[in-house]
């Protein structure tokens, strides 16, 4: 029906309408007889706008409430207030009266600790027996921020592809410089179909309301301005941001149209996203540019001017990029690292103008306020000069990195090499063992098995440095949705539940809240790539998703066991998983029960909460209920039987002022004298105390109860136990941290002439600095194993890429070690080389 017809009263009632005013007219309209009574004089109350959107300790611009008088209402009218959270005031304050006709500005004020959410606020107008009420919604969001953070652990992360969210400025659709790449109908996926910078920021009340703290954004760099589409197809696009061809400029399709290095619209985005206490997450693709066989042929500008070709690459200035074929093997490193992923032309690193435009750019978006990076394909990028680049972000100021390192699961033949690498590098892993095992027990109708997941995050625990930083998700932009594998919202519920109250840094998908999904078939999978990356059509902010992603976002700010616990499986089935997080005496206790069919009664359960009844924190969102815990042994209270029925989700929690010093992390894990890094916990006090490393005393920049931020002490290269003393005199725990010898350059090594390999032995790199593993030969603390090319010629060379310490001349050797753990030293002394002050270096010697 067109909207208008919908407002049309069909024409025989259209008759029956005019029929009674006439009617009553006959009765009683001619001269002397009774007439109607007039009717009462009344009101109507309205307010203006219908939404507000309020950081915490923030006041709102005014809204206006209005009496607009009806037959003859004089008066005044007193207006109620109802629907406010604790520690929201207004001024005036409720109840204040307008008189008829007239308006009267209300503004809110609200303190730090209220629940960030949509709050439905009434206003209710009386006057005699005349009443009329009118509401808004009070969005609370976040305490805007001030400075980016090295801790990322209380933070939800929602991620969105920017194409896909909301179109907030229509004057870039389709931009004359990238003309034809846009698809207003939203049916071709490979197309841009509008939305942008500005949409995000349009949308601020929509994620502050739902609780998330950061939001993770697509590429938002410079992509290119062709199709990659045979000529008379339709175009495909670079709508994900990952085929870059400038990448210290912005894309037109989501900032200026005309401009691509205009940053205004981006810098708005990020000041609106920060006023709301939401930090900016950019995705960071440094492994390639842009298609090598299509479009611009992988060609990268620098600011709009030739910075790399990919087709006149050799002889010079030569080596921009990797020339190989295809990966085919994604477990042989080579490969990963040297390879082309997808034919994506393949930066090489180690050129000193590529080194330096890769940093130079991830560095502008620090400038802009960028406060993290999603660090795309960590797995393909040269693995040893990443260390670099981490170097140079947090050489930079606090920020937060973590890198894709795409896998199956513990059991995959590079984990170890993963673990190695977040542990050393500093850059913390998305998780995606645990991101498998989410979808094996949650997108399985009949099957799937919590052990899956329990299991993973048992090994995880004891392999990654900082289980905490991992970034966990389930749904992906490269992952069908949850949804497509399996259609049922009650899992997604369920999975959005755990995953919030699980170790390491959530990451919900864009949609997920709404339950979009689309299930086309890309070929090999249901709702595969690009089927995943859907239009936001939805935006409701009452779906239970939406309302749970609050909940649990907003616990994650109020209660440490979230950010800072351990894990403890306290209840298992394949279908049950009852899982407790514990910082010190902070607790969370989460009980799902993924079954369709079955009901569990729960005996035999104990946890470390305090004797207590404890109401379901979701209240009841999910089913859930009150249980009893009595006194027990210590961490461990027997809990009273309970029965939990299918598709259950309870939260009990309980959290107490802290009354020592707790730390729960430190952020980065690494890094030379001179680098700002956070400790964050609890009861550390309001005046500053300590930070010790050994006998050397950090400068401590802030201090508050939560959070410190020093900087790194002078103190010699090595591991410390880093202690903070509150002013109190109180020690907390100890959390180690490396201090590097100096700012690292990446340097490759190789080394000739090494004697024939025994099958499962390699080579590896040592050396006498910190960053080359303090000369202990060991799999996991010295570099490597080294690589060669396929066929490689001579076959007894071998190389590999570390990042040193720079200006520093070193001690190196290189060893062989067996697969039974067996050293090899390379025979005679240790090689010597001065690591260059800037740029790259390259260092080869004879065995
Ligand atoms: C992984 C990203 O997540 C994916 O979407 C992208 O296509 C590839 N890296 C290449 O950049």
């Amino acid at each position: 029906m067109h909207p208008v017809d919908a407002m049309r009263v069909p024409l025989p009632s259209r008759i029956r309408l005019l029929a009674f005013p006439l009617l009553l007219c006959i009765a009683g309209c001619g001269g002397g007889g009774s007439t109607l009574p007039p009717p009462p004089p009344g009101f109507t109350l309205t307010a203006s706008p219908n939404s507000v959107l309020v950081a915490q300790t923030q006041t709102s611009m005014a809204v206006t409430v209005t009496v607009t008088p009806s037959n003859g209402f004089t008066g005044s009218v007193n207006v109620s207030l109802s629907g406010l959270p604790a520690s929201v005031s207004s001024s005036p304050a409720s109840p204040f009266s307008v008189s008829a006709d007239s308006s009267q500005q209300v503004t809110f004020t609200v303190g730090p600790a209220v629940p960030r959410a949509n709050y439905a606020v009434n206003f209710s107008g009386t006057s005699g027996s005349a009443s009329s009420s009118t509401g808004l919604t009070l969005t609370v969001s976040g305490t805007p921020l001030t400075s980016a953070t090295g801790n990322f652990k209380q933070q939800v992360i929602y991620q969105i592809v920017t194409d896909r969210f909301f179109d907030g400025d229509i004057t870039n659709d389709n931009p004359a410089i990238s003309p034809g790449l846009y698809d207003s109908t939203h049916t071709n996926f490979q197309a841009y179909w509008g939305g942008d910078f500005a949409g995000i920021q349009q949308q601020m009340a929509y994620l502050a309301g739902m609780g998330v703290t950061a939001i993770w954004i697509s590429p938002p760099v410079d992509n290119i301005d062709k199709s990659t589409a045979a000529a008379g197809s339709p175009p495909s696009a670079p709508y994900h941001g990952y085929w870059a061809h400038d990448m210290m400029c912005l894309e037109e399709h989501f900032g200026n149209a005309s401009n691509p290095c205009d940053w205004t619209a981006f810098d708005n985005m990020v000041a609106a996203a920060h006023q709301n206490g939401i930090r900016v997450v950019v995705d960071f693709a440094a492994n390639d540019s842009n298609p090598d066989n299509a479009g611009e042929f992988g060609v990268l500008l620098s600011m709009g001017q030739p910075f790399a070709s990919f087709q006149n690459d050799a002889p010079a200035p030569g080596n921009f990029f990797h020339h190989n074929p295809d990966i085919t093997d994604f477990n042989d490193p080579y490969q990963l690292q040297y390879y082309t992923l997808e034919d994506l032309a393949d930066l090489n690193q180690d050129n000193a103008s590529v080194d330096q435009y890769l940093k130079g750019a991830l560095l502008q978006f620090m400038n802009h306020g960028v406060d993290a990076f999603r660090l795309d394909a960590v797995k393909d990028v040269t693995w040893g000069w990443e260390y670099s680049l981490a170097n140079v972000a947090f050489t930079a100021g606090a920020t937060f990195l973590y890198g894709e390192w795409d896998q199956g699961g513990t059991s995959d033949p590079l984990y170890p090499d993963s673990h190695k690498f977040a542990n050393h590098s500093g850059i913390p892993l998305l998780d995606f063992p645990l991101a498998n095992a989410f979808r094996d027990v949650f997108g399985s109708p009949n099957g799937g098995d919590f052990h899956e997941i329990d299991d993973t995050l048992t090994t995880e625990a004891s392999d990654f440095l900082a289980p905490n930083d991992l970034v966990t998700f389930f749904d992906s932009h490269d992952l069908p949705r949850l949804l497509s594998v399996y259609n049922n919202q009650n899992r997604v519920n369920e999975a959005l539940a755990l995953l919030l109250a699980c170790r390491g840094i959530p990451v919900v998908l864009y949609g997920d809240e709404q339950y979009l999904h689309n299930d086309t078939n890309n070929g090999s999978v249901n709702g595969g790539d690009p089927y995943n990356r859907i239009w936001m059509s939805s935006f409701n902010a009452q779906s239970t998703a939406y309302l749970l992603i609050n909940l649990m976002a907003n616990l994650r700010q109020t209660n440490a066991a979230l950010a800072y616990g351990t894990s403890m499986q306290r209840w298992i089935n394949s279908d049950v998983y009852i899982l407790e997080r514990q910082f010190n005496s902070d607790i969370v206790l989460i009980a799902v029960n993924k079954s369709e069919t079955t009901s569990y009664s729960i005996g035999g359960l104990f946890t470390s909460l305090p004797a207590s009844t404890y109401p379901d924190y979701l209240n009841g969102l999910m089913g859930g209920f009150s249980i009893a815990v009595t006194n027990g042994n210590p961490n461990n209270n027997p809990v009273t039987n309970f029965n939990l029925p299918i598709h259950t989700v309870a939260v009990w929690q309980f959290a107490s002022a802290a009354t020592a010093p707790q730390v729960g992390s430190i952020g980065p894990l690494l890094g030379q004298p001179g680098i700002t890094a956070t400790i964050a916990g609890q009861g550390f006090g309001s005046s500053a105390g300590k930070i010790m490393f050994g006998a050397t005393a950090a400068t401590t920049n802030t201090w508050s109860d939560t959070t410190v931020t020093f900087t790194v002490p002078p103190a010699a290269p090595g591991t410390y136990e880093v202690q903070l003393v509150a002013s109190s005199g109180s020690n907390a725990n100890t959390v180690p941290f490396t201090v590097l010898t100096g700012p690292l350059i990446p340097v490759t090594f190789t080394v000739n002439n090494v004697p024939a390999l025994a099958a499962g032995s390699a080579v590896y790199l040592t050396g006498n600095v910190v960053e080359l593993g303090s000369g202990v030969v060991t799999t996991d603390a010295a570099i490597g194993p080294l690589l060669q090319p396929p066929n490689a010629n001579p076959p007894t060379s071998w190389f590999i890429d570390a990042s040193a310490p720079a200006g520093v001349t070193i001690q190196f050797q290189f060893a062989i070690i067996a697969s039974d753990g067996t050293v090899t030293m390379e025979p005679g002394a240790a090689h010597t080389y001065t690591v260059p002050n800037s740029g790259v270096g390259a260092i080869s010697v004879d065995w």
